[in-house]
């Protein structure tokens, strides 16, 4: 920028920024569907077609020093600015190749600025249609958690990841951050020794570490959310002919013990779907404070290594994780009005695999573990927000990740299933999926294929209304298929008899449980016990030390319901080691019922804090301020 326009610039973007602080982004009595609400890139337009990345990560000040050098469409021929989305970043410059070889400075500034959505960097459209941003992180970039090397599993070297969903791949790059652009990126990763950095694209675990560089290609189009960049002390383990696992050295053979159905889990997808389009599936195992179970990281999934659970029974997860391949990173939401799109799909989908691969027993307790999770979750969101298409205008994506999108998602598709058949559904979702492939659609472009592809096609078998109201309106639709299974039938009527001492506790036959069968009995004495029965349970099958971290998690939303003390110590290093949102924030909020555990969890979490994701410390920070 040219520095006796700098001043004026500045006092204009002030000017803005106060005037746009307060009141937020946009606000309009009707959505518009297929508006992304929550980025400021003008897309209708330019669009960024490509992005190469040169990045140097530094773990001495938590940053990264970045160019990104974008290739450009025009799709507005008289376009004269280009808004990119950032958040917390600080641009150096802005350039641009003037086509002789010579590359030159463009005009840009800072524009108007939303505490939610972070700031526009509103560039001039370059006649080269190719721009480059040097530009350098924030060492609290919302998108990147730095690890220290004790936060990591060897101990030894520290770590770097990115959390890009929903909108924080902008505070890591300068960009169009909306799912509804797509681009093909490269990229070069500049390291420290001993380091190696991975990314959502291919990664050739033959390269040697020695040059501390690494460089990716991205081949197909991508939203900017499935940017993704690791840096650790990796090693890589194959596990399948298109399949690796990325690990600690540590934990490496573990997880690739843990996860090897992994290629039978990508073929049952390729049966019912059509060929896995991605070449590579590799897993990236992170260090436990990663706050997600997984994100669907294209060719790289990343994976919490709390599933790890040493008997495979937590893999359902990679099946979601592989599910995304399709459901998400083929076929995106076009906004985050339409996450059920990604999220329900995938639900659905990552049961079908586990039937496939796990049987229809597991699929089975799967749906009903989630069932409960969906119906004790609904009377606490608002009725505007148990709907799939989603009004989030002023709200974060972030908060969108209920059990809506989720589970009422899955229950959805299941409906349709069974009212059109399975063979029926199949082909519809296959072709659904071939269809709108590499494009990103809304709601209403879903309702629409429904209608033309299914509906018109079987008449009389449902009213798109029927599907509309499913879309369109609050709770569950009458009708949706509550899943069940036999085994935990069983349960209950075990659990009648032990409450009610007609079975004494060594005689509950758990030899045989599997982690879902745990789950269900122990959520099934929510309400129902005591302390004593709950040392009773402890002395026999010692849960207070379980392994499983699911299993663990449920015992001590009890402990603490029972004031179980004798679970609290071992507790307390649970709260501390992971960062998993699922499994933390529901104990902070059962701490927090009363004001004695109140205090005791508010302790723990001054401990664990510094080890959390940002994302989990302000879901934590809410817990304890009300
Ligand atoms: N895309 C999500 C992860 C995510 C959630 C990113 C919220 C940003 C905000 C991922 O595919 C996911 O759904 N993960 C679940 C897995 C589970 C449902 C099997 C998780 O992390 O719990
Ligand atoms: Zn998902």
């Amino acid at each position: 920028m040219h520095s006796f326009k700098k001043t004026s610039l500045v006092f204009i973007t002030l000017l803005v920024n106060i005037a746009c602080q307060q009141s937020s982004y946009i606000k309009s009595t009707k959505i518009i569907a297929g508006k992304d609400y929550h980025s400021f890139a003008n897309t209708e337009d330019v669009v960024i077609t490509h992005i190469n990345l040169n990045l140097k990560v530094n773990f001495d000040n938590n940053t990264i020093h970045g160019l990104n050098a974008m290739d450009l469409k025009r799709k507005n021929p008289n376009v004269k600015h280009v808004i990119l989305d950032t958040r917390d970043l600080t641009i150096i410059n802005v350039r641009t190749p003037d086509g002789h070889g010579r590359i030159l400075p463009v005009k840009w500034h800072m524009g108007r600025k939303d505490p939610l959505l972070g700031q526009e960097l509103v560039i001039e459209m370059p006649k080269s249609n190719k721009l480059v941003v040097e530009y350098v992180t924030s060492p609290n970039s919302t998108g990147l958690q730095w690890l220290k090397p004790l936060q990591t599993s060897g101990k030894k070297h520290p770590f770097l990841y990115s959390q890009s969903e929903a909108i924080h791949a902008r505070s890591w790059i300068p960009l169009q951050d909306t799912p509804q652009v797509r681009q093909t990126y490269t990229a070069t990763v500049k390291v420290d020794k001993n380091l190696r950095a991975v990314m959502s694209a291919y990664n050739n675990p033959k390269l040697m570490t020695r040059f501390r560089s690494y460089s990716f290609t991205m081949p197909q189009a991508i939203p900017s959310y499935l940017i993704a960049l690791a840096v650790g002390n990796l090693k890589y383990q194959s596990i399948g002919p298109r399949s690796g696992v990325w690990a600690e050295p540590v934990i490496l053979k573990q997880a690739a013990d843990e996860f090897s159905e992994t290629e039978q889990m990508i073929q049952a997808g390729e049966k019912l779907y059509g060929k896995y389009d991605w070449e590579t599936y590799d897993l990236l195992i992170l260090p436990s404070s990663f706050p997600f179970g997984g994100m669907e990281n294209p060719r790289l999934s990343f994976i919490t290594p709390t599933v790890i659970a040493g008997d495979k029974s937590l893999v359902s997860l990679i099946a979601h994780e592989l599910a995304h391949s399709w459901s998400g990173n083929l076929v995106t939401n076009a906004t985050w009005r339409d996450l059920w799109l990604n999220e329900g799909f995938t639900t659905y989908f990552e049961s079908r695999i586990t039937e496939s691969v796990k049987g229809v027993e597991v699929k089975n307790m799967e749906g009903v573990l989630s069932y409960q999770d969906l119906i004790s979750e609904l009377p606490e969101l608002h009725k505007k927000d148990q709907k799939l298409a989603l009004d989030l205008r002023d709200q974060d994506p972030d908060d969108a990740f209920t059990e809506i999108p989720y589970t009422k998602g899955k229950l959805f598709l299941d409906w349709l299933e069974s009212k059109f058949g399975r063979k029926n559904f199949d082909a519809f979702v296959k072709a659904y999926f071939n269809y709108f492939r590499f494009q990103s659609i809304t709601t209403e472009q879903f309702v629409e294929y429904l209608d033309e592809n299914l509906v018109k096609k079987y008449p009389d078998v449902i009213k798109l209304k029927q599907a509309k109201e499913w879309i369109y309106a609050d709770g569950l639709p009458k009708g949706a298929i509550v899943p069940q299974t036999q085994v935990f039938v069983s349960i209950d009527a075990l659990i009648e008899q032990w409450l009610n001492r007609k079975i004494a506790t060594e005689d509950l036959a758990v030899d045989s449980w599997s982690t879902q069968q745990w789950l269900y009995f122990l959520n099934g004495l929510i309400g129902k016990i005591d302390y004593t029965r709950m040392s009773e349970l402890d002395l026999a099958y010692n849960l207070t030390k379980s392994q499983n971290s699911e299993i663990a998690h449920v015992w001590f939303l009890l402990s603490i319901k029972y004031n179980y003390d004798i679970a609290f110590e071992v507790m307390e290093g649970y709260l501390i080691e992971i960062g998993r949102r699922k499994l933390i924030v529901p104990l902070y909020k059962e701490l927090a019922k009363t004001e004695k555990n109140k205090l005791w969890g508010k302790r723990v979490y001054e401990q664990a804090k510094a080890g959390y994701h940002s994302l989990a410390q302000v879901t934590i920070d809410k817990i304890f301020i009300k």
